[in-house]
């Protein structure tokens, strides 16, 4: 069967213009710092964001946790959002990695306000952890793709340079806050000392992000990116697939954000479905079924069974992304396979 697979943005597969780039890539040891393709990726990415450097690693994940421990020092408190993706789905990689301590915010919509971060930074004395970091996260996966007001964010930084806090941001859908904002990628950069943003996802490469910020934190991120194991070989391979993802694959992404507010729509609609249409606000779509009588395992199934896949995303929700390998006709077909196996 041929599924409708809203599961993730993660699920997309390399294109044919993108196989294409890929098999035309001119490639080196980039260990040895000789991978054309992945230099002219690392000089594009650290342009576009407003920064002097860029380091191209193999996930999100890594892009992160480098990030952080360039940032750290050992024993230094992290300052996050409950439901960030760091603290929840990357295997306690901040404390096993780089000995931090995490203080996580909660918050409504993934957004920590400046004043939340003041009132949580610890007092300089002996006693005390360090408050050193805060990471942001834009958009926010688990808040359902919603954006970070760059106002917010501004007003971050300014408590951030009271302070003397270092800002990391985890972007791995930044392209996704753009898009659907026309903020560009140096404005949304520029309160950050780090970033970290993905080709994979909504981007549609099949491997790789990128860690931005100053040449001095990209020369000791790439000692860290090795001490992690992720310095690669002939990887212009890779890096011409993230090449072509953000010559072809950034604007759009408004398509999958018009899908979404699509398919939100259309399962609003259907009896025992909630979703808050505010909260959707790019490719993500959140819908709780607790209305339904049906438990998230039940409902995945029988969708599968009926041709669409999604995930469970907390207790009673349900999680659909879109993205480049779903159209708008293929929303439709799945909005009504939805209604049909709820009147069954
Ligand atoms: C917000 C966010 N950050 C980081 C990542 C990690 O990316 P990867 O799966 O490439 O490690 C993800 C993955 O879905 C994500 O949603």
């Amino acid at each position: 069967m041929k599924y409708i697979d809203l599961r993730s943005d993660t699920v997309t597969k390399p294109s044919p213009g993108m196989r294409q780039a890929i098999a035309n890539a001119e490639v080196g040891d980039d260990v040895f710092g000789d991978d054309p393709t992945v230099i002219r990726l690392e000089e594009k990415v650290a342009e576009l964001f407003g920064k002097e450097s860029s380091l191209f690693v193999p996930s999100g994940t890594m892009g992160n946790q480098v990030a952080l421990k360039t940032l750290s020092e050992p024993g230094w408190e992290l300052l996050c959002e409950r439901e960030c993706h760091v603290v929840n789905y990357e295997t306690s990689g901040p404390a096993v990695h780089s000995s931090l301590m995490i203080n996580m915010l909660t918050t409504e919509r993934g957004v920590m306000t400046a004043e939340q971060i003041e009132e949580n930074i610890r007092p300089l004395n002996i006693h005390c952890p360090i408050t050193k970091i805060v990471a942001l996260e834009n958009t926010h996966n688990r808040h359902g793709g919603t954006i970070y007001p760059l106002e917010e964010i501004l007003r971050i930084r300014k408590v951030a340079d009271k302070y003397g806090l270092l800002m990391h941001l985890d972007g791995a859908r930044i392209w996704n806050a753009h898009v659907a904002t026309g903020i560009s990628f140096k404005d949304w950069a520029a309160p950050f000392d780090s970033i970290s943003v993905c080709l994979s996802k909504g981007m549609g490469a099949p491997v790789g992000s990128m860690i931005v910020g100053s040449r001095e934190f990209i020369i000791r991120a790439r000692r860290n990116r090795k001490l992690f194991g992720g310095a690669m070989r002939q990887v212009g391979i890779l890096a011409a697939a993230g090449l072509y993802a953000i010559e072809n694959n950034i604007e759009r992404l408004a398509e999958d954000h018009q899908n979404a507010r699509l398919l939100a729509e259309g399962l609003a609609q259907i009896e025992g479905f909630g979703v808050d249409l505010s909260r959707v606000q790019t490719n993500i779509v959140v819908a709780d079924i607790a209305a339904s009588g049906m438990t998230p395992d039940e409902m995945i199934g029988i969708l599968k069974e009926n041709g669409v896949l999604c995930v469970q995303f907390g207790r009673t929700r349900l999680r659909f992304v879109t993205h480049l390998d779903v159209t708008k006709e293929d929303c439709i077909k799945a909005l009504d396979i939805v209604s049909r196996v709820i009147k069954q």
